[in-house]
């Protein structure tokens, strides 16, 4: 009778204690989670006031000069400028106007892949022809920076599941920042070659000015520009190289960069092996999936052995 008393009792204050060590751990969850809540956010409008900050310089100088220059031609009744000086300004009208849409389309990208919303329409590529596409794409720039543009892509890399798209717009960027940061009489060699593993490889090597591996890390962050103090708006918004790595690790591939200050920089875009087909595989794209039924169980056997 007594012991039950007892057992009742201390049962009744295990439960007291139970509820109140209960709400003191709920209390703690609310107030770690109300502190990680408030320094999320201060680092989250951190991060976007140097974005406006940075943002609005890089697009308030190309608009500037897009309203400055339409204005002088504007008053042409009464400037009466020579036609050379009004192609001129014309050009700077559609420099400026390019830099701008290739600043949005940057930011667009990056948000985009952020959000985790970014899909790749992957279809039967060639990077090979995608690499061609690029150099040509540079060569007038290299010649007017008196850079040599070489290529060593190799002309038998197999057919791969890609977004062709992207591919181009990663060696874009990686050839656009080879020649903005070679000096004249410098050397940049895009090279594409399947590696002993499968893997892709495309490689573009510069003599440039190269970075500190401190500075490959600001390289990297998103809107991280090396002496970044520099005005240069020509250069564009650090958003280049962040976004090349993800559309590299979107394709499950990876973005390195080897660097020495002063001697240059090789960036290396690797990409999976391409998938061999098995023979059933290869069988069913050729037939298509409807008119075969009992394949699934054949493949094993037949498949071949990947090198
Ligand atoms: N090939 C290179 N050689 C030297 N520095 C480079 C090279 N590529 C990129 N960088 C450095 O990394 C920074 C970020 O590059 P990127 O993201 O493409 O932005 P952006 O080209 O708009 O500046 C550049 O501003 C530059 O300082
Ligand atoms: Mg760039």
């Amino acid at each position: 009778m007594l012991r039950g008393h007892t057992n009742g009792r201390s049962q009744s204050l295990m439960n007291d204690y139970a509820s109140l060590l209960g709400e003191a751990v709920l209390r703690h969850q609310t107030r770690t989670a109300e502190h990680a809540a408030r320094i999320e956010a201060e680092l989250a409008s951190r991060v976007k006031s140097e974005f406006i900050a940075n943002m609005s310089h890089e697009l308030r100088t190309p608009l500037n000069t897009v309203i400055g220059f339409s204005k002088l031609i504007a008053e042409q009744e009464r400037r009466r400028l020579p036609d050379a000086e009004i192609v001129e300004y014309a050009n700077l009208i559609r420099d400026a106007a390019g830099h701008l849409l290739a600043v949005i389309n940057d930011i667009l990208d990056i948000s985009k892949i952020q959000s985790g919303k970014y899909t790749l329409d992957k279809r039967d590529v060639q990077l090979d022809e995608i690499l061609l596409a690029v150099l040509s794409s540079f060569r007038l720039l290299a010649q007017d920076a008196k850079i040599s543009l070489d290529n060593r892509v190799s002309l038998t890399l197999p057919l791969m599941r890609a977004d062709g798209v992207k591919l181009r717009q990663i060696f874009t960027n990686l050839v656009s920042n080879a020649i903005k940061f070679t000096p004249e009489g410098g050397t940049v060699i895009v090279e594409a070659k399947q590696l002993d593993d499968g893997r892709i490889a495309g490689i573009v090597t510069d003599s440039g000015i190269g970075m500190t591996a401190e500075e490959v890390q600001v390289a990297m962050t998103p809107f991280g520009q090396v002496d970044g103090s520099r005005a240069r708006w020509r250069d564009g918004t650090g958003l280049g190289l962040p976004i090349a790595k993800s559309l590299v690790e979107l394709h499950g591939g990876e973005l390195r960069v080897n660097s020495v200050k002063g001697e240059g920089t090789q960036v290396w875009v690797l990409l999976p092996p391409p998938t061999q087909l098995t023979i059933a595989e290869a069988r069913d794209a050729i037939l298509g999936h409807a008119s075969l039924n009992h394949h699934h169980s054949a493949p094993a056997a037949m498949r071949e052995p990947t090198p």
